[in-house]
Formats: structure tokens, C-alpha cells, sequence
């Protein structure tokens, strides 16, 4: 198992459930997609490159380099650092390359 990237902080946070991969989680209502994610342990890579395999995950986290899409409620390619999380909200990493 790998450790979070990040943590919660340390005053008590409202949450929201999100659905990822199929999975209910847990995350902070006012974080964006990415932020929630990287708090959260993840078991394989976010997505991998459609051109070289490689893992990839967030980079900028200001819409600029793509890194972190992901399909959001059957809407595929979304920029999860710049989409706030929402109650109910069904998210899946990865792309149709990414099922080996
Ligand atoms: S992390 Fe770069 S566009 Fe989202």
C-alpha cells in the first residue's frame, strides 16, 4: 500500500462522497477533483501516456498541461484540477488505453 500524497490537515473538514472507479471516498467539499484524489491512497496510476505506457498523474494543477484528466459522470477528458468536487459525483481514471 502506498502513503497519500496529502493529508486532511488538522481542523475537521465537511466532506462529500464521491464515487471513484466504482468506490465510495470521502473528500473535502471545497477541494477540486485532483486535490481530493491525491489526498486519497490510490492503487494504480491515474492514467497512463496513450503514447509511451508511462504513468502519468497532476502536474500543474492549473489546467494548463492536461495530466490530470479523467472521465467525470460520463463526460470523458475532464481537467480534474480545475473541477470542484460534488456530492454523488462519478469519477474514473484512466482512459480505454489504460485497460491492459
Ligand atoms: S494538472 Fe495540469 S491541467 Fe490539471
Amino acid at each position: 500500500m502506498s502513503t497519500p500524497m496529502f493529508s486532511a490537515g488538522t481542523p475537521p473538514m465537511r466532506t462529500v462522497t464521491v464515487i471513484v472507479d466504482g468506490v465510495p471516498v470521502a473528500v473535502p467539499e471545497d477541494f477540486t477533483v485532483a486535490a481530493a484524489l491525491l489526498m486519497i491512497e490510490q492503487r494504480r496510476p491515474w492514467r497512463r501516456s496513450a503514447v509511451s505506457g508511462t504513468p502519468r498523474a497532476p502536474y500543474c494543477l492549473m489546467g494548463v498541461c492536461f495530466e490530470c484528466v479523467a472521465q467525470i459522470d460520463d463526460q470523458p477528458n475532464c481537467r480534474t484540477c480545475l473541477t470542484p468536487v460534488r456530492a454523488g459525483m462519478r469519477i474514473t481514471l484512466g482512459g480505454p488505453h489504460d485497460r491492459v
